[in-house]
């Protein structure tokens, strides 16, 4: 199931088409857009051209080592602190990727570069890294799509595969459970930072369910002001919420 949302810090979560109607398969792919400003990506662009940059075959584990062939950039690199801040920052920040995600930790980012032949073939994320549980994984994408061909984020859902190519800014989360790839870059360069998410909600089914709760009371708040449903429905999210949360 995916959300499109545009997202601005005026707007509240603006949920459009495209939700599916199979509720039992759960698999919620959330793209909120506009993460970062163009300003900030043309910022991270300057930083990330002078940035060094390994194989990233190096950082995968045994068996994605075999179809990971991108390039990242090295994580000892300073000259991408600030560059790092800022994305992480914007991410941690955005509301719509607080209300779908509900992060307790994010993990460092990633600066990945795929150049026309590179590739990541199918995965699955590691379940811990830096010693945080993945439960999202999510990529922000650095470039114009019309200035690479190939490099989709094709995620396997039980309804098929999702192939994402998003505007520079824009951000896709998914469950880290999801077997994914990158498909081959056979033109231009395709930049993304990606990053992981333990979040107070394990499960995605769950996140989901919170999230259309909130999303529900907020558009019922917009409408109706305090009303006493606004209420119920408030009490009812938390409530779920402290069930539901590891802290
Ligand atoms: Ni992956």
């Amino acid at each position: 199931m995916i959300f499109h949302l545009t997202n601005s810090k005026q707007d509240h979560p603006e949920i459009a088409s495209e939700r599916g109607l199979v509720h039992d398969i759960v698999i919620m792919q959330i793209v909120i857009g506009n993460v970062l400003s163009a300003e900030d990506v043309a910022s991270v662009r300057a930083a990330l051209a002078n940035a060094r940059f390994v194989k990233g075959r190096e950082t995968a584990g045994f068996a994605a080592r075999i179809v990971k062939d991108n390039r990242q950039a090295a994580s000892d690199d300073t000259s991408l602190e600030p560059a790092r801040a800022l994305v992480m920052q914007k991410i941690a920040d955005n509301d719509v990727f607080r209300l779908a995600v509900r992060p307790k930790v994010l993990t460092p980012l990633l600066f990945s570069r795929y150049e026309p032949g590179m590739r990541y073939g199918s995965h699955v994320d590691d379940a811990i890294m830096h010693g945080i549980r993945t439960d999202v994984s999510f990529t922000l994408f650095l470039e114009e799509p019309d200035s690479y061909e190939g490099g989709e984020l094709v995620i396997e859902t039980a309804m098929g595969e999702d192939a994402i190519k998003l505007p520079a800014g824009s951000l896709v989360a998914y469950p880290s459970t999801s077997l994914h790839r990158v498909a081959e870059v056979t033109r231009g360069v395709r930049h993304v930072a990606a990053g992981w998410a333990r979040s107070f909600i394990r499960d995605a089914a769950k996140r989901e369910l919170l999230f259309d709760l909130d999303t529900a009371r907020r558009k019922i708040f917009e409408r109706d002001g305090k009303s006493a449903e606004f209420d119920l429905l408030s009490k009812s999210a938390a409530n779920l919420q402290r069930m539901w949360s590891e802290d």
